[in-house]
């Protein structure tokens, strides 16, 4: 039988069966990651290799040392994921992998992997938009959530507040003009002698620090829901260098604990602006940023202000996992989408086609 038509008819099989296990696979930056999950919202498993070590040592990350490190580990991460969930491939329904956006020598390995491996056991391969698999990281954490919401996603490549109509059905509501929230929290990180990823280490640092040392700007574009960080982040890389010139010790906790505070609320503003236009009562966050403590802590005491739901993933959840990924394919599953054998890498995939 014609290879595409019998992923076809097993696609279509699995939509009306009841439990339905999803090996998924994500290595579209710095992390090589596979999970088995059942049904969307139980993780049976899942393994995360991260490469941040060896990327820190050039104080961010190559792509093309993160290709090799993925073809090295991605057989790995499979085979641990199995053993970690007891089975073997024969207990897998279908395979999910991330093909966009991301690092196109990085995501390539993960695709081919998987087309590879979606060939030789015939298993249907589903292919992940790796945002999706951010926002989708709130459907592990919550088992109970029920679209529609609103969900901010800030990653290191990505800002953007979406209205989630439905289980793979979203609306663009606005995005960063210029840097992304994860890149503005890495670029001042830098400035201030961190190592990457700074984002963690910064927010660290902020603990002792005095939110009010330093003033900056807080842009708004002319998109409502728009947000814009590259103004704030120019100002604070200014302030520093203005310092330093002038042979003054940087006050590097007063300046990490103002910097986060000004992208914090500049996030949550923008968020809560978009939660209450919409007339919904729910407001997700998903991505590496969310994993941020005074957001998490801001939004958590405005939701309790302001009576809406609040719902984060767990905080391993936040950064990139394969998880996320098997999660959204089980709803892109629903839908009866399926990968072509042609599938490749889209470096740039936007989220709403
Ligand atoms: O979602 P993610 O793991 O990868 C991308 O898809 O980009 O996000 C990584 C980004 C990095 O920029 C990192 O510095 C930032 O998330 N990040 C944080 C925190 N944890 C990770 N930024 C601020 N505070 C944190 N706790
Ligand atoms: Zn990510």
């Amino acid at each position: 039988m014609n290879t595409q038509l019998e992923m076809q008819q097993k696609l279509e099989a699995l939509q009306s069966k009841a439990s339905v296990r999803i090996l998924a696979m994500e290595s579209s930056c710095d992390e090589t990651a596979a999970a088995i999950i059942e049904n969307g919202r139980k993780i049976v498993s899942s393994v995360i290799f991260s490469q941040v070590d060896t990327h820190a040592l050039y104080g961010g990350v190559v792509p093309e040392i993160a290709s090799r490190a993925h073809v090295d580990a991605c057989d790995r991460v499979i085979d641990q994921a199995l053993k970690e969930a007891g089975m073997a491939l024969s207990d897998v329904d279908a395979l999910a992998v991330t093909y966009g956006p991301g690092l196109v020598g990085a995501l390539l390995t993960g695709v081919n992997c998987m087309k590879g491996l979606s060939y030789t056991s015939r298993l249907p391969l589903i292919p992940v938009h790796h945002i999706e698999g951010h926002v989708s990281a709130n459907w592990l954490s919550h088992p109970d959530l029920e679209p529609p919401f609103i969900c901010l996603v800030v990653s290191g490549g990505h800002s953007h507040i979406i209205r989630v109509n439905d289980y793979a059905d979203y609306t663009l509501l606005g995005q960063t003009v210029d840097d992304a929230a994860g890149e503005a929290f890495d670029k001042a990180a830098r400035v201030l002698g961190l190592n990457y990823p700074g984002g963690p280490l910064l927010s660290k640092l902020a603990l002792e620090g005095n939110d009010t040392y330093l003033t900056l700007p807080r842009p708004h574009p002319d998109g409502r829901y728009d947000f814009s960080f590259s103004g704030l982040k120019t100002a604070f890389l200014n302030a520093c260098h203005k310092m330093t010139q002038k042979g003054e010790e940087l006050p590097r906790a007063d300046l990490a604990a103002s910097f986060e505070k000004a992208v914090v609320d500049t996030l949550c503003e923008k968020a809560i602006l978009a939660l209450r236009d919409s007339g919904l009562d729910t407001l997700c966050i998903a991505g590496g940023v969310s994993a941020n403590r005074r957001l998490r802590d801001q939004l958590t005491r405005l939701s309790r202000k302001q009576g809406f739901r609040m719902c984060m993933p767990e905080l391993w959840l936040c950064t990139d996992n394969a998880a996320m990924i098997g999660s959204a394919a089980y709803y892109r599953m629903r839908k009866g989408e399926l990968a072509a054998l042609e599938l490749n890498a889209v470096p740039s995939l936007p989220l709403c086609r």
